[in-house]
């Protein structure tokens, strides 16, 4: 199949292309690099030092035999959307280039208005690509589980049955998300179940979970494969973060009290399941959503099994929450589907601990890297719009 990854240089992008090309797809895609600044923006760096995309382009030929069709350019570029799409004639577009972060989104009004304009524009901008160029294709979009927010009530896979004054329907379940960029996932699943009812475009909404590790298999052994791996207060996430923190001996430092419970997923699983969507598309007019995640877990509790494989690398790491820089229930009830996936053969690939060894194996060559942006771990972009550094807990006055 010729898919057409949207955000190729990026964390799942870059790994998604290379779980593709070894399974016989055609790869395409196109970036502007911008993940690359928005970190260096945070004084951070990618733990594993990533290449530049013209060394990555030269090592996907070597490793897979054949190229990868890439353009840069900006997905808020109308012209430069329609012209990829007639070059590449995909008949599935991935659709991962957005700005990923709710801290780097809340920062201020100049970072709201940037996330809101990138992501909602580039989305539009490819439903109306796909509507001129490309109709039957499918798009696989990739929005969040943080887009349901944390409702009192179980969570379906994007639509419920609902009775009403006598009357019943199946309906979007109610969205409510709790930043501005989940916000704008919460915008583009609407607008991309709006072209599909309008235009009989089909689509996959992906609500992902969180997704941790460093490596998949297809990455090997050349260092010019490896994907960016970020652990700074914006583009780093909970377990990743933690992963971090234990090689250089910081505290694991989980947000508040810490009970805050997530659907979370290994890098290579989050492949598996594009792939399983890709490989099985909907019918026309169809937007399909999938839950995707492999467990729910609650914050603490990972952090304490990361100390745990930690411990058992030698490395003798605490935890010590700190201030919640974020506006977010830290107990609360959260119960969702994920039966899709599940049925269309996901496999869960490795138990999270074994998965947690590799991450901190492969880190551990990279503590250096870490160490030079130790500072860069500590948040200090709070939900009210201040900037202050959270404190350990057990130190707050
Ligand atoms: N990584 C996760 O844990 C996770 C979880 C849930 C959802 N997601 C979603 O998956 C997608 C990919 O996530 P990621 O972690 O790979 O993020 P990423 O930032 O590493 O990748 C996104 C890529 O898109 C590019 N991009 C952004 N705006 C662009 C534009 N206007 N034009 C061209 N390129 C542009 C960036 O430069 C970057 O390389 C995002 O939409 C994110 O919201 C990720």
């Amino acid at each position: 199949m010729r898919v057409f990854i949207a955000g190729v240089d990026g964390y799942l992008g870059w790994s998604l292309a290379m779980y593709l090309a070894r399974r016989g797809h055609e790869v395409g895609g196109c970036d502007l690099y911008l993940r690359r600044d928005w970190v260096a923006e945070m004084g951070s760096q990618s733990a594993t030092p990533i290449k530049r995309m013209t060394d990555r382009l030269e090592a996907f030929k070597d490793n897979f035999g054949r190229n990868l069709e890439f353009k840069k350019g900006d997905l808020c570029d109308y012209n430069f959307v329609l012209n990829s799409f007639k070059a590449f004639q995909p008949e599935a577009i991935v659709h991962l280039g957005e700005m990923p972060s709710a801290p780097y989104s809340m920062m201020d009004v100049d970072h709201c208005r940037f996330t809101m304009v990138n992501n909602l524009m580039g989305t539009l901008n490819i439903l109306y690509a796909m509507k001129e160029t490309c109709r039957d294709a499918q798009l696989v979009k990739l929005g969040t589980m943080g887009e349901y927010g944390t409702p009192n009530l179980d969570i379906p896979e994007g639509y419920f049955t609902i009775e009403y004054r006598g009357r019943t329907d199946t309906l979007p379940f109610p969205r409510q998300a709790n930043s501005w960029y989940h916000q704008t996932k919460v915008h583009d699943s609407n607008n991309v179940m709006m072209a599909c009812r309008l235009w009989g475009l089909r689509s996959t909404d992906i609500m992902q979970g969180v997704v941790f590790g460093t490596r998949i298999d297809e990455m090997g052994d050349d260092e010019r494969l490896v994907t960016r791996f970020d652990f700074d207060q914006c583009f780093g996430t909970a377990i990743n973060r933690y992963c971090a923190e234990a090689v250089i001996g910081h505290p694991l430092s989980p947000y508040g009290l810490g009970h805050q419970l997530r659907g979370f997923l290994p890098l290579r699983d989050s492949m598996q399941c594009m792939t399983l969507a890709i490989e099985h598309p909907p019918k026309e007019g169809e937007c399909r959503v999938f839950n995707q995640f492999e467990e729910v877990y609650d914050l603490s509790e990972l952090a304490q099994k990361v100390k745990k494989v930690a411990g058992t690398l030698g490395l003798n790491v605490e935890v010590k929450n700190v201030e919640n820089p974020r506006k977010e229930q830290e107990k609360h009830y959260y119960n969702p589907d994920h039966k899709h996936l599940l049925d269309l053969g996901y496999k869960p690939s490795h138990d999270i601990e074994t998965e947690m060894k590799v991450m901190l194996t492969d880190l551990l060559r990279y503590k250096d890297r870490i160490e030079a942006r130790r500072e860069a771990l500590v948040p200090d972009i709070r939900w009210d719009g201040t900037r202050r550094r959270v404190a350990f807990l057990d130190q707050k006055a």
